[in-house]
């Protein structure tokens, strides 16, 4: 019997898709578990990218060094964008973590385990790398869900928003081979999976030598056209009609976009370093809906960025009036230390008022997902089964083309996880369509 390791995963689906990573370099020495209670190695995977989602980890992180007093022998590692962004900051007595692992420094792991029991005192290693993939790591995926994968085909970002932390946390951007990729979904399909999420931080600018993103698109679609593609995170600047292309001639490839506009304003954009306008998103979400009439478009939202005046915010809500987005992330903003934000503007906007602003963008979001789930009822979709929600009185769960949760009673039929089903939605809300098999 080997040693437990239990990870526990904070923030992005990039970092989901990294503890599965993690999992795989330590195989050779742990078995890995979902519970923290019998394990001899916790690893705290974070997110650096709002101060409320660090404090979140450093709340439980007092949980687990508390149990540390209690259990000998028990290590705890902080890995991902804190282990980065705070270094050795995190290695001091109060916290007791016994190993502080950047992202792209997941390969040194073992050794610094090996330090770590013969002594050697506490595990640093915190350097950015301009190359690591972990390409040629298949990655130990835990096993609750074998329906739907995320893959991995780029690291890091050098976009440089003034507001994000992430491009110094997960470092300068790097293409996966595009070998590597299509082999990783071939297995996914071999093993069952019927759905796969390419993952980066800005997909549009993935380049492996000559082939550029709509061209790795075309090639998973291609491992299987049962085989549902999903991608994400789209860069606004980037996206090309090429792609649209791509997605348009291939009926595996889902019609949703992930398009983060973060601001309405020219001015604010400008000041968020997104290198786009108002017009020129608003073209984009035009040609988007030329090639794919039957699209759904998600967003993400900033309110009360430094300097927004109320006439920017209500900018940020006319925008999202026009696009009529499916659903959206929306935060306050918060200050990153290290950020050009930081350095360079005030956080000027009082927490009270940035409270009202995400508020007014929430309820308006709220009423257009409404409206956009609405045109679903009467029509009958597609919907990949996923399982049981436990939740919600064993109903099926699945999801459309479109990414949105449809859920549905049990009938005679046999229907599995991994099953295609039509299903004719009847009633919906602002987050989930309802509806029964047909
Ligand atoms: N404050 C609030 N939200 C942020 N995001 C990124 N940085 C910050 C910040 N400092 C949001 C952006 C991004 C999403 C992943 O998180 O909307 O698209
Ligand atoms: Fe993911 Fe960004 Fe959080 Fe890092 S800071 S874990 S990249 S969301």
């Amino acid at each position: 019997m080997k040693p437990k390791l239990y990870i526990e995963t904070y923030g992005c689906q990039m970092n989901f898709a990294d503890s599965d990573v993690l999992a795989a370099i330590l195989a050779p020495r742990y078995d890995r578990t979902d519970t923290y209670k019998s394990a001899d190695l916790i690893l705290m995977n974070t997110c650096s990218i709002r101060d409320h989602a660090e404090q979140k980890v450093l709340n439980r992180l007092r949980e687990f060094v508390a149990l540390k007093k209690r259990r000998a022998g028990l290590h705890i590692g902080i890995v991902g964008c804190m282990a980065e962004r705070m270094k050795d900051e995190l290695l001091e007595e109060a916290l007791r973590v016994d190993l502080v692992v950047g992202p792209d420094a997941y390969r040194q792991i073992p050794d610094l385990l090996d330090q770590l029991e013969a002594g050697g005192g506490k595990g640093l290693a915190v350097a950015l790398s301009e190359e690591e993939t972990y390409h040629d790591i298949i990655p130990l995926r835990a096993a609750e869900n074998k329906v739907s994968a995320f893959v991995s085909i780029m690291r890091g970002c050098q976009n440089f928003c003034a507001y994000c932390v992430v491009p110094y946390t997960r470092g300068a951007e790097r293409s996966r081979p595009m070998d590597s990729i299509v082999d990783e979904v071939r297995r996914l399909w071999d093993e069952g999976y019927r759905e796969v999420t390419l993952l980066g931080q800005n997909v549009n600018s993935y380049r492996f030598g000559e082939i550029g993103f709509p061209r790795l698109m075309a090639e998973v679609a291609a491992v299987n056209p049962q085989l549902r593609v999903r991608f994400a995170t789209s860069h606004p600047k980037d996206l090309s009609d090429e792609l649209l292309e791509v997605m348009a001639a291939h009926a595996n490839i889902c019609p949703a976009i992930h398009l983060p506009v973060q601001a309405g304003s020219d001015s604010m954009l400008k000041r968020m370093n997104r290198k786009y306008t108002r017009q020129h998103y608003l073209q984009r979400v035009a040609a988007i809906r030329r090639y794919l009439p039957d699209v759904s478009l998600s967003t993400d939202i900033i309110a009360g960025f430094c300097g927004e005046t109320e006439a920017e915010h209500q900018e940020t809500l006319s925008l999202m009036r026009e696009v009529g987005y499916d659903s959206a992330f929306m935060f306050k903003y918060s200050d990153r230390p290290g950020t050009f934000a930081h350095r360079h503007y005030t956080d000027d906007i009082p927490e009270a008022e940035k409270t009202r602003r995400l508020n007014e963008i929430i309820a308006l979001q709220t009423e257009l997902s409404l409206a956009c789930n609405q045109k679903y009822v009467g029509r009958t979709v597609e919907v990949l089964v996923e399982g049981v929600s436990e939740k919600r009185g064993h109903q099926y769960i699945g999801r459309n083309p479109q990414n949105k949760v449809v859920l549905f009673e049990p009938t005679e039929a046999v229907v599995r996880p991994g099953d295609y089903v039509q299903v004719r939605v009847t009633r919906c809300s602002a987050v989930t369509l309802l509806g029964e098999l047909v």
